[in-house]
């Protein structure tokens, strides 16, 4: 049975998205391929207000956050680890032959103001790395106040993961000072797995020019160069860069304003629904997550049970996540859910609670 997807990626496509994407193939050495990539990076730059150069990369997200540490991490690195995907970015950073740190705090936890000016002012990095949106604890640090203190350290270099939160609030990249902004596209932007998008400022392309062993694939002086040609390095996904083409299409028709309101409205309506069910938030008030509810078990739920029960009714549900797994359960709502189908889901599990 096709199930519903509920769970904090992939999430459910459009109908349109995939008529998109089967649009006849072209060369990606074609003028078509040109146009369509200049098109869609245009169309990022300003879902992101930035003037900074838009990359397209074939792979998941991952690919391009290996990437962005192999390219912008000449001395130390700073991790700020508060969750499964931070954490594993800084196994990732050392796995690639770089120094760095793991400045942790509790799964549940923002990464703060505080935190980053301590470390930075340490004098030991060179470059930090930090996920907005923590999708597996539901926790969103300040990225605004973050980024006030990153101003003050112009040597080093902003790398931010925002793969659960683009688009469903604003991001002005630009304005924010990220050196370098990161993405897949099969969360907060609802299309399938497969295309990750990175941003890079001069400050970020001139530490990578002077960084050795940056690989190929994803080499950003690659991608700056074919860039300049509205092309990639490697062949890239082009089935999917049309279903983006469309989805920024959607995205700006609904009005960016509708789409960020549309996801404090779900998120409401989640946090109220769970509370009102007698379980607690897992993220402190002030850094919960506008894309996915992550909720404690306080009830002491089966939870794979439940899984179980709403997947035979075609819903797919999320029982936790690592370390968390059964204590907690998350639940998505990004990218182009409307209120009224989770409505539709939380009646269903009220009634499978
Ligand atoms: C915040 C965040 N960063 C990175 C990733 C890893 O993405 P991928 O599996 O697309 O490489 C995820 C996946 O869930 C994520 O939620």
């Amino acid at each position: 049975m096709t199930q519903k997807l509920f769970i904090p990626g992939p999430i459910n496509i459009a109908p349109e998205i995939f008529t998109a994407m089967s649009q006849p193939m072209i060369g990606h050495r074609m003028k078509e391929y040109a146009e369509l990539h200049g098109r869609v990076t245009t169309g990022l730059k300003r879902l992101l207000s930035t003037e900074d150069r838009v990359f397209l990369a074939t792979s998941s997200a991952f690919g391009v956050m290996e990437g962005a540490v192999r390219n912008l991490v000449k001395g130390r690195c700073a991790n700020f680890c508060n969750g499964a995907f931070s954490d594993k970015w800084h196994d990732v950073t050392r796995r690639c032959g770089k120094d760095a740190d793991a400045i942790s705090v509790p799964w549940g936890q923002p990464i703060t103001p505080e935190l980053v000016e301590r470390t930075l002012a340490t004098g030991k990095y060179d470059s930090m790395t930090m996920i907005h949106n923590e999708t597996s604890t539901g926790v969103m640090s300040p990225l605004a106040e973050i980024a006030d203190i990153m101003r003050r350290y112009p040597d080093v270099v902003f790398i931010v993961d925002t793969v659960s939160s683009v688009s469903a609030l604003p991001i002005p990249v630009q304005a924010l000072g990220i050196d370098c902004c990161i993405f897949g596209v099969q969360k907060a932007l609802a299309l399938p797995p497969g295309l990750a998008v990175f941003t890079a400022t001069e400050k970020a392309l001139k530490r990578a020019a002077s960084v050795e062993n940056r690989g190929y694939y994803f080499d950003f002086m690659e991608f700056s160069s074919n860039d300049d040609k509205n092309n990639t390095p490697s062949t890239p996904c082009i089935s999917l860069i049309y279903g983006l083409d469309c989805q920024l299409q959607r995205i700006f028709s609904e009005g960016l304003e509708a789409r960020w309101d549309r996801h404090r409205l779900m998120a409401e309506q989640t946090r109220s629904f769970v509370r009102e069910r007698g379980f607690q938030l897992f993220a402190p008030e002030g850094y919960r997550s506008l894309t996915l509810t992550c909720v404690e078990n306080s009830r002491g739920i089966d939870l794979a049970g439940l899984k179980k029960r709403l997947g035979e009714r075609g819903y797919a549900f999320d029982d936790g996540y690592g370390k968390i797994k059964g204590q907690t359960f998350r639940i998505a709502h990004m990218g182009d859910l409307q209120p009224a189908e989770l409505e539709e889901f939380l009646a269903v599990v009220d009634e499978e609670l």
